[in-house]
């Protein structure tokens, strides 16, 4: 029989307008670290996101064969590769959305901010790339210490007179990926039903989950809500205990940054009700970048949302944040200033 997707789509105008193949709109998407643990099985999940016409795989080396291969598979986007600085601006020409999955993971016993010295200066030549080839491209960070890497390359951006803070945006989506999974788990509901928002920052306590605000609601106890914080707030560092050495999530990554980045396109294609948390330009708390659900539109940010009524323990949690997400953020501004 017809398939009810194909049934929903002919009964509905506007899902045809959105979803049809005819009238989707061209999109290049640039991995940058496409190489690495996160960048190869994003490039492949990008591979089969239907909304990108050109997919473009950027690192310093690797990068043709992870072209190669994932090329191979028949669905619409043209996949490139590029190595090396040198192609780093055929890589960024005509991007409507840059992903950057760049720089060294932690290892057991580091902290996101012991990836700063190495992965800032990354960031920053990157940005630099991408503000003088692709100016307004919408840019997905990746790279870690998010907290501080998403305030250089604003600032990258501000001096080369291209920040638009609409397309800036930190990818937080695997914190709520995982509190979804821890939730459901405890509360024994179907995880695809599960929606929580997470705001602040993108380590340790910085990460905030709003499970006052989850749906369904379980009504769990005190101590089992204060228990899924924790883990969300230590999801990390739980994958990079587990890998012993061999670096940080890199699957459960890809499959988050494939999500964020599809709300992104949709975003851009003007699908209407694209919600999703990012670490963005914010003025909902007196912190200069926060993560919050953030509205998607074709300019990129189309409303930043406020965090709604939080409980006791989440306005705690709040207040505890700030200072270090405070902190991370002055140290990626002036790290930016300085050199
Ligand atoms: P990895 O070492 O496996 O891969 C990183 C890749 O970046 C490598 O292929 C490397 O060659 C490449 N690279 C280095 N310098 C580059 C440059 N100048 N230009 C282009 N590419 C460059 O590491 P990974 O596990 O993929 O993690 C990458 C980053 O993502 C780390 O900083 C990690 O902490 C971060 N991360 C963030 C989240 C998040 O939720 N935001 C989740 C997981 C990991
Ligand atoms: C994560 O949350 O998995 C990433 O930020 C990687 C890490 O270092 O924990």
């Amino acid at each position: 029989g017809a398939p009810s997707a194909a049934a929903a789509s002919s009964s509905s105008p506007v899902l045809r307008r959105y979803y049809s193949s005819e009238s989707t709109p061209e999109r290049k998407v640039a991995v940058l670290g496409a190489a690495g643990g996160i960048g190869q099985p994003l490039a492949l999940l990008m591979k089969l996101n239907p909304l990108v016409s050109k997919l473009s795989l950027y690192d310093i080396a690797g990068t043709p064969g992870v072209a190669a291969d994932v090329g191979h598979i028949n669905t619409r986007s043209e996949v490139s590769g590029y190595a090396g600085e040198d192609q780093l601006r055929q890589a960024l020409e005509g991007c409507d959305l840059v992903i950057i999955p760049a720089g060294v993971p932690r290892k057991p016993g580091m902290t996101r901010d012991d990836l700063f010295n190495i992965n800032a200066g990354i960031v920053q030549s990157l940005c630099t790339a991408i503000a003088k080839y692709c100016p307004h491209a919408l840019v997905n960070m990746i790279s870690n210490p998010v907290n501080s890497t998403v305030p250089i390359a604003a600032e990258v951006f501000k001096k080369a007179r291209t920040y638009d803070e609409k397309r800036l945006f930190g990818v937080t989506t695997l914190d709520v990926v995982r509190a979804k999974t821890f939730y459901a788990g405890k509360a024994n509901v179907p995880v695809a039903k599960v929606n929580v928002p997470v705001v602040g920052g993108h380590a340790g306590i910085t990460i905030l989950p709003l499970f006052s605000q989850v749906t369904p609601s379980a009504n769990l106890a005190d101590e089992d809500i204060k228990a899924l914080t924790k883990r969300t707030q230590d999801g990390g560092t739980e994958v990079v205990e587990a890998k012993a050495g061999k670096g940080s999530a890199t699957l459960s990554m890809a499959y988050a940054g494939a999500l964020f980045a599809d709300a992104c396109l949709k975003g851009l294609n003007g699908v209407p009700d694209v919600v999703e948390c990012s670490y963005v330009q914010s003025s909902i708390t007196e912190l200069p970048f926060f993560a919050s659900k953030v509205r998607l539109g074709k300019n990129g940010v189309e409303e930043v949302l406020g965090l709604g009524p939080l409980s006791d323990f989440e306005k705690e949690g709040l207040e505890a944040l700030k200072p270090e997400l405070k902190s991370s953020i002055e140290k990626g501004i002036k790290f930016a200033n300085q050199s």
